[in-house]
């Protein structure tokens, strides 16, 4: 009989994603957030109101569970993630030691964003818990890039990153090798999961404008500093793309709804 799996997170975007693939596999499935559900919201999932950051209601979150699935996240500060994660570890080593399972991002270990820096730091604090625990670092997720392009297009001339590309994948592939991931025993930090194209940010603008009939014409920028220049240098990147997964191009072709990411959230409030 399975034991439980709490998803930190499983109100965002991936976590979403966690969540709905495990209860459509039966498993039981607890999910992590600061508010109460709304009506109707997650319907087979055991919900459960706690706060990472301030360390509260995790006692009771981890009652019963052999497995955690981490995928909260918050933008908004630099080192709210680490907290956060120090928080869950400290609780989990407290209860039962359970499996830690924690969705990284390829390159954070060489790149100087803050936020990518803080999920090296997260990746170190979980490796040293003394918890079993499996890394998986995956590219950004289409909805991340669909975002920028979106936001980009709003102006009267679309500014691109120039010179950068990107491997970025489709979020509920990377939640099913999660769901995967979290079945099986620890593995430590395993294979990156890139998307299945290297696509530069200037296709990928054309892309966008093609498919959603909107005409502005692309302005690729050199942008200075050491955060722009190690996107141009690809440090975000896995050595090869994956195929096997959906492109860019089709997870467009869908028309997603624009899904405002965590680290843009203080902005867009
Ligand atoms: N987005 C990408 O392109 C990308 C690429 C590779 C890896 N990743 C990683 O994948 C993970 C998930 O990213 P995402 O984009 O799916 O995130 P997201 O949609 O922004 O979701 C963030 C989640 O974190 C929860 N959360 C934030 N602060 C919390 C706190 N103090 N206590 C409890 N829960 C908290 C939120 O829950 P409530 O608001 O309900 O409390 C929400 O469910 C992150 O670790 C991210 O770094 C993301």
């Amino acid at each position: 009989m399975h034991k439980i799996t709490l998803v930190t997170g499983g109100t965002g975007n991936l976590g979403g994603h966690v969540v709905t693939q495990m209860v459509g596999q039966g498993r039981p499935v607890r999910a992590l957030s600061r508010r109460p559900p709304a009506a109707g919201e997650a319907p087979g999932v055991e919900w459960c109101q706690g706060d990472l950051a301030a360390g509260e209601g995790l006692e009771r979150a981890l009652e019963g569970v052999d497995t955690i699935v981490h995928c909260a996240t918050d933008g908004r500060t630099r080192r709210g993630d680490v907290v956060a994660a120090q928080n869950l570890v400290e609780a989990a080593a407290r209860a039962d030691g359970p499996h830690i399972v924690f969705v990284s991002i390829i390159g954070v270990d060489r790149h100087p964003l803050g936020y990518y820096q803080a999920k090296y730091d997260t990746e170190l604090l979980i490796e040293a818990s003394g918890l079993p625990y499996t890394i998986l670092r995956a590219a950004q997720f289409h909805d991340m890039l669909h975002y920028a392009l979106h936001q980009a297009s709003r102006l009267p001339v679309m500014p691109v990153l120039a010179r950068t590309s990107f491997q970025s994948v489709d979020t509920a592939h990377v939640a099913s090798r999660t769901v995967e991931l979290s079945t099986g025993d620890p593995c430590g930090r395993v294979a990156d999961l890139p998307g299945p194209h290297t696509l530069t940010m200037t296709d990928m603008a054309r892309t966008y404008l093609r498919l959603t009939g909107r005409r502005r014409p692309i302005l690729p920028l050199v942008a200075p500093g050491s955060v722009p220049r190690a996107y141009r240098q690809g440090l975000h990147l896995a050595a090869a793309p994956q195929p096997g997964s959906r492109s860019f191009e089709d997870f467009l072709r869908e028309g997603p709804a624009v899904k405002v990411p965590a680290a843009a959230r203080k902005t867009a409030r």
